[in-house]
């Protein structure tokens, strides 16, 4: 499907950001104060990095913001931010890429097919694995905010959510399309799990 060039997209190079992306993310950051200055923020499929660009700017020069895409990133970044390009599948980050997150955001989409639930199946598994990342790199009390297809196993992506963080949020922001079945997953106050 041939996406038109609306609105934000205009507005997004006039900004000078990456991609109208960034719309999405600063609607909700409006709405749930999720970026503080001195963050350290894990951005998961950062490219082309409009994310990146609006967290680095939030957390200031004293935050830290690392992304991780498959694909590289070509806008220039500020001296904050760490881009590795890679899976997220295969992230085994050591010294200080290592240390806990207060926020761990994730817009990744899978490569869809136009077959809702082999789309919905395949952006479930990326969920489940930034949720994964997240009980291990999230600070206890933190943010995760992670982009999910509705249909399928959202509501079992819901629940995951539910037992792992202290508040969820539903979030469908004015910028994203309304033709799209995106969503996003807002886990607020990671809980700390104990081991039975
Ligand atoms: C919608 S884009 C993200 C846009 C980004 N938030 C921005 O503001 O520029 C989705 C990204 O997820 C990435 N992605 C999908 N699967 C991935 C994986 N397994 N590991 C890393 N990145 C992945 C894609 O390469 C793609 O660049």
């Amino acid at each position: 499907m041939k996406k038109v060039k609306d609105h934000y997209f205009h507005k997004a190079k006039k900004d000078g950001f990456a991609a109208r992306a960034v719309y999405k993310l600063e609607e909700i950051d409006q709405k749930h104060h999720l970026l503080k200055r001195g963050y350290r923020v894990l951005d998961l499929g950062c490219a082309p990095g409009s994310w990146l660009q609006f967290i680095a700017k939030k957390i200031g020069n004293e935050g830290k913001a690392v992304g991780i895409d498959l694909s590289p990133i070509t806008v220039k970044l500020p001296s904050n931010v760490n881009v590795i390009q890679g899976d997220i599948f295969d992230w085994k980050p050591e010294g200080e890429l290592a240390e806990p997150y207060d926020l761990i955001v994730s817009d990744m989409a899978p490569k869809t097919t136009g077959i809702v639930s082999v789309d919905a199946q395949r952006s479930f598994n990326l969920c489940e694995q930034a949720l994964s990342m997240a009980s291990i790199h999230l600070k206890p009390g933190g943010t995760l905010l992670v982009k999910a297809f509705q249909g399928g196993p959202f509501q079992e992506l819901r629940q995951l959510f539910q037992q792992q963080y202290a508040q969820v949020k539903i979030c469908k922001p004015k910028s994203s399309r309304k033709e799209s079945v995106e969503l996003f997953l807002l886990g607020l106050g990671k809980k700390e799990l104990t081991s039975s």
